[in-house]
């Protein structure tokens, strides 16, 4: 009997160890592990980078207030605007609560220039901004509402690929579009990058923010820092999470210099967010991933990987639809059930999760060797062929 709440359908395998791209079971598996935390550890387990950093961290002091000067934080938001669109950042625990944040921060830019009523964010359907109330809402997954109405105010709807159903939800109370570069939980899709520049576009003429949440695609995940790059577009407000701390929680909401002014001190706040543990580890994952030849590796291997899987997709179309994503954010989508082909990839040692639209995501460490992707696709390749 377990005493945590049943809120997952949890497989039942443990892990008492990892190692970069492998997982060791508690009964002495070894797994290739490509979920990584769902797209967590991006240098892998066990990077002896970051062991270093929580390490030397541990002994010199864990937290401090944000009542204080926090010098690793200081040195974590000077790397994060001095390599991105970003004038100031702020630091968070979480996925759903820089989003959280950012939606925030929207609101108050416009009450900041005496438009309070402009608080209105238009969001995608299908889309994952995370589970407070106002993220699920935010995300309209009618799976995630149910049960926690009544409903968080301030947020519109529009379905992916629909242009003009989005201009037409535009209103005067729009205050920001808020978006994924790259629809992860809602099943690896792709916003091409004439609509994020289109969506720029509008967003000026429009005089609205531009939110791109980047929790999932960002750091260094597609082959750039950041997916929107791609597409050359400058967002106004962007939280990330996930990879930032290769493991350790920690989330941020990075914003340009217009929408900072509408903040001053009592605003916003957390306890934990940006404690010197975090702050630590966030230096040592961006000192490895913002190196030129990191990012050079992520596009060629994953590249490689896409290649690999859209060979599959020919040689198995029954099974195989379609290959979705960029770099080393992958989705299969199946004309099998997703559930089944996920329990045979893990009879066969590699692990992978789901996402929406019977897609089966991937997500290796973005240091992934070539010789763990050919041991992927072989795995793969061993599932599909017996569905023949
Ligand atoms: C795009 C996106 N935004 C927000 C979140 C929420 O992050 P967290 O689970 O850390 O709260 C997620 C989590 O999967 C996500 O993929």
């Amino acid at each position: 009997m377990s005493f945590v709440l049943n809120t997952y359908n949890r497989r039942k395998i443990s892990f008492k160890k990892g190692k970069g791209s492998y997982l060791y079971s508690t009964n002495n598996k070894k797994y290739l592990d490509f979920v990584q935390g769902i797209a967590v550890n991006c240098l892998g387990h066990a990077n002896k980078n970051l062991i270093k950093a929580v390490n030397s961290q541990a002994k010199k002091v864990w937290h401090v207030s944000n009542a204080f000067v926090i010098p690793e934080q200081e040195k974590l938001a000077k790397k994060l605007t001095k390599n991105t669109f970003a004038d100031y950042v702020a630091f968070q625990n979480s996925g759903a609560e820089a989003t959280e944040a950012a939606i925030k921060f929207a609101r108050r830019y416009f009450y900041s220039i005496g438009q309070p009523k402009k608080n209105r964010i238009l969001c995608v359907n299908g889309s994952f901004h995370g589970r407070t109330l106002a993220t699920v809402f935010a995300s309209n997954n009618k799976k995630a509402m149910e049960g926690y109405y009544p409903k968080v105010e301030g947020f519109d709807h529009f379905n992916y690929g629909d242009h003009k159903g989005m201009e037409r939800a535009i209103t005067n109370k729009t205050a920001a579009i808020m978006l994924e570069p790259i629809l992860g939980e809602g099943g690896i899709k792709v916003i091409p990058d004439y609509c994020l520049q289109g969506l720029r576009k509008i967003c000026n003429k429009k005089k609205i923010l531009l939110i791109l949440d980047e929790v999932q695609c960002g750091i260094g995940r597609t082959g750039k820092f950041f997916a929107f790059e791609h597409a050359k577009v400058k967002p106004d407000i962007v939280p990330i999470a996930k990879g930032i701390g290769g493991g350790f929680p920690l989330g941020a909401c990075l914003v340009n210099k217009k929408v900072a002014a509408g903040m001053k001190p009592g605003t916003h706040g957390t306890t934990f967010g940006g404690n010197p543990l975090a702050m630590n580890v966030g230096n040592a994952v961006l000192d490895i991933v913002l190196q030129k030849s990191f990012l050079k590796n992520v596009q060629k291997n994953s590249k490689y990987f896409h290649n690999g899987l859209n060979k599959l997709k020919y040689e198995y179309p029954k099974v195989i639809q379609e290959v979705r994503g960029l770099g080393m954010l992958i989705g299969l989508k199946l004309n099998v059930d997703q559930t089944k082909f996920i329990r045979k990839l893990t009879e066969n040692k590699l692990l992978t999760i789901r996402a929406a639209e019977n897609v089966v995501r991937i997500l290796p460490p973005l240091n992934v060797k070539k010789k763990e992707i050919d041991l992927a696709i072989a795995i793969i390749r061993k599932v599909c062929k017996n569905y023949k």
